[in-house]
């Protein structure tokens, strides 16, 4: 699958690496322009661009959203139209600046600021540096650590729980973007190194 990533960051690398292992190819994109991503592109994996975040998101039949959550006016909106969107960010306001929620989750603020996007909330509660090094694809699907994901579309949540198991995770559904508050900072389960089954325990799934 094409796949686009915003955000050459802690996790937008990451996910570059593993998803270009897995075979996918990944265009990559940051603030700043291609010019200054390309040799890191290059060292993340045969099969990673670098592009202009504009250009990463045309590229991508799917798309990861993993800037910081104060940048999302700057995505480039008109290129994620109707396509799954992945997305990472946490709110902290103390970086990202007074935003007005309106009482939504941040995902489900996060979609409706991208319109038709099909948003699905993933990876936002692993630390970039247990998505590097704890995916294990030779694991039962019962012995890996859970990734927890939450949509209103359920084909979408389907396609990205398969990226997630390719990757060496395993995807619990913690449903709708509203109940994607489970999963933020702050919560329970947010930083736990949890299998499938203690995921759901902690959530009360
Ligand atoms: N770090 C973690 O362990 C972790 C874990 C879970 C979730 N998260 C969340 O995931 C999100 C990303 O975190 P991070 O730690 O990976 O961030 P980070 O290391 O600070 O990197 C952010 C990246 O976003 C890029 N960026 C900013 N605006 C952009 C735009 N309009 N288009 C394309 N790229 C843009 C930056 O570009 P430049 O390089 O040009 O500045 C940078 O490459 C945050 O919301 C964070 O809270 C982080």
């Amino acid at each position: 699958m094409k796949i686009g990533i915003l955000g050459a960051g802690h996790i937008g690398q990451a996910l570059a690496r593993l998803l270009a292992e897995a075979g996918h190819d990944v265009g990559i994109s940051n603030s700043r322009g291609p010019d200054t991503l390309r040799d890191l592109a290059g060292r993340l994996g045969h099969g990673v661009t670098a592009y202009s975040s504009e250009d990463a998101a045309r590229f991508g039949e799917l798309i990861i959203e993993t800037v910081p959550f104060g940048h999302y006016n700057d995505l480039p909106t008109a290129q994620m139209n109707g396509k799954i969107v992945i997305d990472t960010a946490n709110y902290y306001p103390e970086r990202d600046g007074k935003i007005d929620l309106g009482g939504l989750s941040e995902s489900a603020f996060m979609a409706r600021h991208l319109g038709s996007a099909r948003v699905v909330k993933a990876f936002n509660a692993i630390a970039s540096a247990d998505l590097e090094s704890q995916g294990d694809a030779s694991k039962a699907l019962d012995q890996r650590r859970a990734i927890l994901i939450a949509s209103d579309d359920a084909e979408a949540k389907a396609v990205v729980s398969g990226l997630i198991e390719a990757i060496g995770f395993v995807a619990v559904d913690n449903g709708d973007l509203e109940q994607s508050k489970n999963q933020q900072p702050g919560t329970p389960i947010y930083g736990q190194d949890a299998t499938a089954q203690q995921a759901r325990e902690v959530l009360g799934l």
